[in-house]
Order: structure tokens, then C-alpha cells, then sequence
């Protein structure tokens, strides 16, 4: 939940010309100056390699927020932006461009009144994460005694345990943790943020929230589109790196954790660990059994894909919390592109009810209760449950309740960037990742990663674009019962 203030700083954006500071962190800004969210004074410097006037960055920062806008800017609002807007040339691992920048953002602050204080957004490749933040460190930027200094970091934290905690070790020499905001858009959704205030701010949902009512919980990150430009990064990812071991694994601890004692950073944060501390670890013959990897037909065709490529565009795990709550529980995970439709959701799925009331009755089966939490698109919660059919005979059929964002609140929710951005300036780390959650998150993938890259026999099985994925994935949950819920409606 975010703070009520973001404190008056200076927003540092290193790769400002890139597209994740064009298309989603300028937009958000220009959305967060809409909502009049924006603190007081407030300016933003963007670095970026290409050598430009300031007038040349406002016009290509214009140009990007009215595109991602879909409509011509408020004349008066953007001139409010743009009067804030600075730019500076460098490359990243110059330690005179961080000389420079100290007389610039000094040159920035006093002419716009506004306190020492710097938000660092790092939206450059991973490979630079450490050197830009050495540099900062190593010029005197990350001195917090006349005023704070934070640095965001874009995922991939890491490409396998072992380079995430030398990542987690570079960070910290020149940063204390709590100047360090791990982003993960994700964590941006309304939608998964109302998890949170869903389970807990409802007395009628934490009672039966657990092992005794609950029979398994689906997730599901379900993408149509597939790798588009992406290849050479995605090449080296994968499904499981690329949204497992993030996004679905902050959905699974916003689901399963205990009551937290207040929306602080820390005690949010306790809790999300304590869940992935509890799943339990597989051994080889686990991921055999319970984690399957695929890849569309046509990725070895797509752009900077090596044709033959064995890595998985998607994966089906099913994992285990071995813990009071959720002990015997299945969690069954899936994601992939290029499947049948765009949907992030997560299915709770209830124990049925016991049937002999019905024995003789033309009624053949209860359905079990499914509570379903749309993360995407269609934004929304509803709750499936058995009512009569009306008439004489007694029939059964299975019909919902259902709250969707748009119809009440009548707007679309926020895409995230606006809150992580609003948070990170008034200090709440509350929706970043702590080290230690991604390194549990890391541990969990690892025997996944070492299994498959130890097993060169079989090739990740190949699905049609357009469907749900291979058949095996079925397989996880009708061998025990159960079936993808997506997959039927
Ligand atoms: C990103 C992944 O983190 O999340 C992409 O790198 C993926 O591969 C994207 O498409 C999905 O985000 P969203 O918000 O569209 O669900």
C-alpha cells in the first residue's frame, strides 16, 4: 500500500533513450504528473549514450508519452514535464561521466529548489547493473548524509543462483539494501496488489483459506503473443527464468502467505520468504515427474533463435509448501506464449461437497467452488458456485458471482509503473524484492535448470501456437484428478 507523500527529488533515468524508459517509465510519469501525484518540486535527468540537446530529448520523450498516450498531450501539462525534463550524454562505464553528473544534478537541483535527493533508475542491460552502480558508489553518489539516494534495478536479477547472489554481492559493496528497489512490474498490477487486501481485508475468505478447504491452486501466466524481438534475450532465458522464478513466484507468496503484522516493507516481505522457504525442494526424479518445458512451433524460426534451440517458451510445475497451512496442497504453475488466449489468473480451487444428499436425485456430480482471481485482462474476481435449476426436477448448474474493475470503478486499472515509480520516491520498498527472496526464488529453479541442461536426450516437446500447450501438461493434473481450469471455458 503506498505511502500517502513522494518526497521532492531528482529522477535519474541511465538508458533514457532505451524503450523501457520511453514506453513505460515517461508515460508513468506524465500519468503520475495527471493524477497530481508527482512531489513537489521534482525534476528528471536522463543519461543515455546518444549525444543530444535537451530540446532534442523533450521533443523524443513528447513523442513517446503521445504514442503510449494514443492521443495529443495537454498542452499545459506537458510544459509542465518538460520544464523538468534534462539530459545528459555519457557511457555508463566512464567514472567521468558520475564526476559530471554530481555538477549537473547539483546545476539540476538548485535551479528547480529541490533537496539532494536522487532516485537512480537503472533501466540499462543487466550486464551494467553492477558497473553503474559501483560508479555511483565510487564517486560519492550513493552518500545518503545530506539527502537519500536509491537505486532501481530492472529484472533479470541473475540468470541462475549462483550469478543472482554474486549480482545481490556487486550491488552491496557500494549500497545498503534499503537503498536498493528491485522492480518487478508485476507487483505494479492493481490486481495483484488486491490479493493482498482481498484475503486479508475480508473476514468471510481467511478462514478457509487453507489445506482443510482447499483442494489445489492453478496460476497461470498465459501469453498469445510470441518472443517478437526478443530472441537473443529470450534465447538465453526462457519461460521459467523469464516469469516463473519472478512474476509467478511473487503471485504464489501473495496467495499463500500468513497475515502479515502491518503493510511495512519488512513485514510484507518476512512473509513472502517464509512461503518460498516452504516449497519444497525437488529432487531430479520431481522434475521429471512434476516440471515440463515446451516450445511453440515456429520459435527456432523466429529472429536471433538458434534453430536448434531447446529453450522453452512454456512451462507447467507442479510445486508443494510444506507447511501448516499447505501441506498437501498442489500448486500447479503454467506459462507460455503463444497459447490460445492473453490471461493471468489464479484459480482457487475449492474441496467439493460431500454428495450424498444427492444420491437420488437426476443430479450426476457437485462442482467444486472456484474462487478465480483475473489478474488479466478482463480485471476481476469472481466466485463459481452450484445453484437449482428452477422447476420440478432438481438439477444442478454451475453459475458465478463476479466484481469486475471496470464496471464499478468504471477505469482500467494502472498498468504499474506509476505506483513502483510513487513508492520508490516516498520510500517504500514494501512492493520490491528483497535479496533473499529472489535468491529463494533462484533456489527453487535451480535442480529445474540443472535437470534440463544435464538431459540432452529429450528436447523440449514441440505445441501447436494457438492452443493451451502439449498434451503431457494435461497429463500433470489428470493423473491426479484434476483438470487446467482455462482449458475448459
Ligand atoms: C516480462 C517478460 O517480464 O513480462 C515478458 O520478460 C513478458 O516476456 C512480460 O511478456 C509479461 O508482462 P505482462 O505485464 O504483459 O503480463
Amino acid at each position: 500500500m503506498s505511502s500517502p507523500r513522494a518526497d521532492s527529488c531528482v529522477l535519474v533515468i541511465f538508458g533514457a533513450s532505451g524503450d523501457l524508459a520511453r514506453r513505460k517509465l515517461l508515460p508513468a510519469i506524465h500519468n503520475l504528473a495527471e493524477a497530481g501525484l508527482l512531489p513537489e518540486p521534482f525534476a528528471i535527468l536522463g543519461v543515455a549514450r546518444p549525444a543530444m540537446s535537451e530540446d532534442a530529448y523533450r521533443t523524443q520523450v513528447r513523442a513517446s508519452v503521445e504514442g503510449e498516450e494514443g492521443e495529443p498531450l495537454d498542452a499545459a501539462m506537458w510544459q509542465r514535464i518538460s520544464d523538468r525534463l534534462h539530459y545528459t550524454a555519457g557511457e555508463l562505464d566512464d567514472p567521468g561521466l558520475y564526476d559530471r553528473l554530481k555538477t549537473v544534478l547539483d546545476q539540476v537541483r538548485r535551479r528547480h529548489g529541490i533537496p539532494p535527493n536522487y532516485l537512480f533508475y537503472l533501466a540499462v542491460p543487466p550486464e551494467l547493473f553492477a558497473t553503474v552502480s559501483r560508479r555511483l558508489a565510487a564517486a560519492g553518489l550513493a552518500d545518503e548524509r545530506e539527502g537519500w539516494r536509491r537505486v532501481v534495478v530492472e529484472k533479470p536479477f541473475g540468470y541462475d543462483l549462483e550469478s543472482a547472489r554474486r549480482l545481490n554481492a556487486e550491488l552491496t559493496e557500494g549500497l545498503r539494501e534499503t537503498q536498493i528497489y528491485r522492480i518487478d512490474h508485476y507487483l505494479g498490477k492493481e490486481t495483484v496488489q488486491n490479493i493482498l487486501a482481498f484475503r486479508f481485508a475480508n473476514g468471510i475468505f481467511e478462514p478457509i483459506w487453507n489445506r482443510r478447504y482447499v483442494d489445489h491452486v492453478q496460476l497461470q501466466v498465459a501469453e498469445d503473443e510470441g518472443i517478437g524481438k526478443r530472441g537473443a534475450y529470450y534465447e538465453k532465458a526462457g519461460a521459467l527464468r523469464d516469469i516463473v522464478q519472478n512474476h509467478m513466484f511473487q503471485l504464489l507468496t501473495l496467495v499463500c502467505m500468513e497475515p502479515p503484522v502491518s503493510f511495512k516493507a519488512e513485514a510484507v516481505r518476512d512473509e513472502k520468504v517464509k512461503v518460498l522457504n516452504g516449497v519444497t525442494p525437488l529432487a531430479d526424479a520431481d522434475v521429471r515427474n512434476y516440471a515440463l518445458r515446451a516450445q511453440y512451433a515456429g520459435y527456432r524460426q523466429e529472429p536471433h533463435v538458434a534453430t536448434g534451440s531447446r529453450t522453452e517458451t512454456y512451462v507447467a510445475l507442479r510445486l508443494m509448501l510444506d507447511n501448516w497451512r499447505w501441506a498437501g496442497v498442489p500448486f500447479y504453475l503454467r506459462t507460455g506464449k503463444r497459447l490460445a488466449r492473453r490471461s493471468t489468473e489464479v484459480s482457487v480451487h475449492f474441496k467439493p461437497a460431500p454428495f450424498t444428499l444427492f444420491r437420488e436425485t437426476p443430479v450426476e456430480c457437485t462442482n467444486p467452488n472456484v474462487l478465480l482471481l483475473r489478474i488479466q485482462p478482463e480485471e476481476g474476481i469472481s466466485l463459481s458456485f452450484d445453484a437449482k435449476v428452477p422447476g420440478p426436477l432438481e438439477r444442478l448448474e454451475t453459475v458465478t458471482m463476479d466484481f469486475g474493475y471496470a464496471a464499478h470503478f468504471h477505469r482500467e486499472p494502472s498498468t504499474g509503473y506509476e505506483t513502483l515509480l510513487f513508492d520508490a520516491m516516498a520510500g517504500d520498498q514494501t512492493l520490491f524484492h528483497r535479496m533473499d527472496i529472489v535468491e529463494t526464488g533462484w533456489q527453487i529453479v535451480q535442480p529445474i535448470l540443472d535437470a534440463w541442461a544435464r538431459d540432452t536426450a529429450s528436447p523440449p516437446s514441440i505445441y501447436e501456437p494457438g492452443s493451451w500447450g502439449p498434451p503431457e501438461a494435461d497429463w500433470l493434473l489428470e493423473r491426479e484428478g484434476r483438470r487446467w481450469r482455462s482449458s475448459l471455458s
